[in-house]
C-alpha cells in the first residue's frame, strides 16, 4: 500500500496562492526576489521535519509554515486564515505574529511564550524560521546586530526546541556556523 502523504496537497496549493498573493510586493530582505523564497525555506524545513519525525499534524504544520508571516507583513488578518484554513492554523499564525504594540525587546519573548501554548507544530514553525534566517547575515549589520541575532536564535532553540530533536540537531548547527559573522 502506498504512504499517504502527511499533508493535504491541495490545501497546500491553496495556502501557497494565498500567500504568494499577500506577499506579492515584498521582496526577499536585501534582494529582489520574491519574499515567497522565505516562505518556500521554511516549509521546506518543516517538511523535512515531519518526514523524520512521523505523527505529526503535516497539515497544521504546513499550512502555518506558508502563511506564518501574512498576518505580521500584509494586510491579512487572522479572521481571513481563519475562514479560509479554520481556526488551527489562524491560531497558530496569531502565536507566530510579533505583537508591534509592544516595546521591540519584549516582542519576541511574547511571541515566544504564545507558541508555547500552541501545538508542537507551530514551535516546529519557529524553528525552521530561524533555521532558514540564520545564513549569511544582510550587508549593513553591524557585529553588534548580528551578536543579539545570534542570541534570539539560542533563546528560540531553549524555549521550543523540546518539540522537535530533527530541527533541535538542525538549529544548532546553523547557530554554530553562524559564529564565524559574530567576530
Ligand atoms: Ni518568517
Amino acid at each position: 500500500m502506498l504512504t499517504p502523504s502527511p499533508f493535504d496537497q491541495d490545501r497546500w496549493v491553496a495556502a501557497w496562492r494565498f500567500a504568494a498573493a499577500a506577499h506579492a510586493p515584498q521582496r526577499f530582505p536585501g534582494t529582489d526576489l520574491p519574499y515567497l523564497l522565505h516562505l518556500g525555506m521554511v516549509a521546506m524545513e518543516v517538511k523535512a521535519a515531519i518526514a523524520a519525525e512521523p505523527g505529526r499534524n503535516g497539515d497544521l504544520a504546513v499550512l502555518c509554515a506558508l502563511l506564518h508571516d501574512t498576518v505580521e507583513d500584509t494586510p491579512v488578518t487572522q479572521d481571513d486564515l481563519a475562514v479560509r484554513f479554520g481556526p488551527a492554523v489562524a491560531a497558530g499564525v496569531g502565536a507566530l505574529t510579533k505583537n508591534a504594540e509592544l516595546p521591540k525587546a519584549e516582542r519576541m519573548p511574547d511571541s515566544l511564550r504564545r507558541i508555547r501554548d500552541q501545538p508542537h507544530e507551530i514551535w516546529m514553525v519557529k524553528l525552521a524560521d530561524r533555521i532558514t534566517n540564520l545564513q549569511t547575515p544582510p550587508t549593513g549589520w553591524s557585529v553588534d546586530k548580528v551578536r543579539r541575532y545570534r542570541h534570539e536564535a539560542v533563546a528560540i532553540r531553549d524555549a521550543l526546541g523540546a518539540a522537535s530533536p530533527f530541527l533541535l540537531t538542525r538549529i544548532e548547527l546553523k547557530i554554530t556556523a553562524y559564529e564565524e559573522h559574530c567576530r
